[in-house]
């Protein structure tokens, strides 16, 4: 659980290093393990061959002493007599350390000699053996016989519990324990860093980058120098960063362009309904329209200029015409169009539509030019596109308060992924808020008082320009001003 008030960050990177240093310590473990366990087949081998050297050595000492005392013996016993020879081997035995006993065994006529641990009648060699006796003592026996002319006198006996033994195999023992476990630890110790410096420090690099793919971040950034197997997941993950990141952009793409035609069925499906709400209107209005403009103009004609009547008769010519062009307006958005296709200059249209509405600008005492560097072409229909553009350059007109500029250019730009040819209409006017510019092409949206704007006048133009493949482009910003763009094709 994460604690509260720790950053999630550091929480998340402090079990990373856990994660990796849990690693390192399994590889650790694993390869003291198989070090101590070769360490302890070594050893035990070693220890059975010490502990074989050890007996060999024993019993070579007894094998000498044990026949050199028989050879004494039996040189002295002609001359000095048994006695003589007993006493020497006595004497011998007790000069010894107490664990190795050496005595005259199966003497015959002696009946206090000891027994021997072989019969010795038949022993003609020197012989070694091991004997447990009842008291559970083991020791090691090595005799040699005595022989006088081919009269064996017992043998001499020299024999050591093999006690001597262990305490050297234990000291042994513990200086090569002693020296395994310094080796042991220092070759942990190692494993340990360079588990850390190899594995764990490169696996948290891995960790943190796959985090960060998870939060969506896809730069192709990791970095492992070494041409190891974890170098080479780097690589691999790289490698699918690139890849998620491209189809990220080409599932944005796809998501854009599916959004894109939603949005223009949308329109076609509302154009369609104001195309059969217009033809109806144009249809039902159309001719009491005609009448009441007519009779309205008898009146006008029929009576004097001051009188109130004639006034009246006027304003209903007025209103009249309003909603004629408003019907007309509505036919001309809704109409499918069809477009006469030809080549020809946006310098040259931007050069008409600033003339036609030169008086309009010249009324508003607002500065308007046209500003062309070289020819910019396009294919369509002049007429609609002239239409189209005298819509923005009348709405940029009427955003400007008195002393405005509006300024007309055209140019070539790259957008969507192709070129384009332009004509942009810049204001310093009052510019829009996020709400107008989300609602600029939706028929009949208008800021303006009522009878002075449609609110179809954008929506008109976007569809002449949808109808050429093209689009309009807004930038705008409250207080600063606007530029709406017209996008038409390209023709070099
Ligand atoms: N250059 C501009 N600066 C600021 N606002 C603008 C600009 N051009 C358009 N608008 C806003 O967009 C709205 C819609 O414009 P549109 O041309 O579609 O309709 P309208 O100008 O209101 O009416 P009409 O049908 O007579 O053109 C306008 O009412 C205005 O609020
Ligand atoms: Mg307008």
């Amino acid at each position: 659980m994460v604690p509260s008030g720790l950053p999630a960050t550091l929480t998340a990177a402090s079990s990373v290093d856990k994660v990796s240093m849990r690693l390192v310590t399994r590889l650790t473990i694993a390869f003291l393990t198989v070090v101590i366990l070769m360490l302890a087949l070594h050893e035990f081998r070693q220890l059975d061959e010490a502990r074989a050297d050890f007996e060999r050595d024993m019993d070579r000492t007894h094998y000498l002493v044990a026949t050199t005392l028989a050879d004494s013996v039996e040189l002295l016993i002609p001359r000095e007599g048994v006695e003589a020879a007993r006493k020497i081997v006595e004497q011998t035995g007790a000069r010894h350390d107490s664990d190795v006993r050496i005595r005259w065994v199966c003497l015959e006529g002696q009946l206090d000699a000891p027994p021997a641990p072989v019969d010795c009648s038949t022993l003609s060699e020197p012989q070694t053996t091991t004997r447990t006796n009842a008291n559970g003592e083991i020791r090691r026996f090595t005799l040699a016989p005595v022989r006088i002319a081919d009269t064996t006198h017992g043998a001499i006996e020299v024999s050591e519990p093999p006690a001597h033994e262990g305490d050297w195999v234990r000291q042994h023992f513990n200086a090569t324990l002693l020296l395994a476990l310094m080796t042991a630890g220092g070759m942990a110790l190692a494993a340990f860093v360079l588990g850390w410096w190899l594995v764990a420090r490169r696996t948290r690099a891995l960790m943190e980058k796959a985090r960060a793919v998870g939060r969506g971040e896809l730069e192709p950034d990791l970095t492992l120098p070494g041409q190891d197997e974890l170098s080479q997941l780097a690589g691999e993950m790289n490698a699918m960063c690139r890849h998620l990141g491209a189809a990220r952009e080409s599932t944005a793409r796809e998501t854009a362009a599916r959004i894109a035609a939603v949005e223009q069925l949308r329109r076609a499906d509302r154009l369609a309904g104001v195309g059969r709400l217009a033809s109806g209107l144009a249809h039902e209005l159309g001719t009491p329209l005609n009448v009441i403009e007519a009779r309205a103009g008898l009146i006008v004609e029929d009576t004097d200029a001051s009188t109130p009547v004639q006034s009246s008769a006027r304003i209903i010519i007025q209103c009249t015409e309003q909603v004629t062009k408003l019907v007309r307006q509505l036919l001309d958005y809704a109409r499918p169009r069809k477009l006469e296709q030809q080549v020809f200059s946006l310098d040259r249209l931007a050069q008409t539509v600033t003339e036609l509405v030169d008086p309009l600008a010249t009324r508003r005492h607002v500065a308007l030019k046209v500003e062309t560097s070289a020819t910019v072409l396009t294919q369509g229909d002049e007429g609609l596109l002239q239409q189209a553009l005298t819509n923005v350059v009348v709405n940029a007109l009427h955003a400007c308060s008195e002393g405005g500029h509006v300024k007309v250019n055209t140019s070539v730009v790259h957008a969507r992924e192709k070129k384009w040819s332009t004509v942009s209409v810049t204001d310093d006017g009052v510019g829009m808020s996020d709400e107008v510019r989300a609602r600029l092409l939706e028929p009949f949206f208008t800021t303006k008082a009522v009878g002075e704007g449609t609110g179809l006048g954008l929506p008109i133009t976007a569809s002449i320009l949808e109808d050429h493949g093209g689009f309009l482009g807004v930038e705008s910003a409250p207080g600063r001003g606007s530029t709406l763009t017209l996008h038409l094709p390209f023709v070099p």
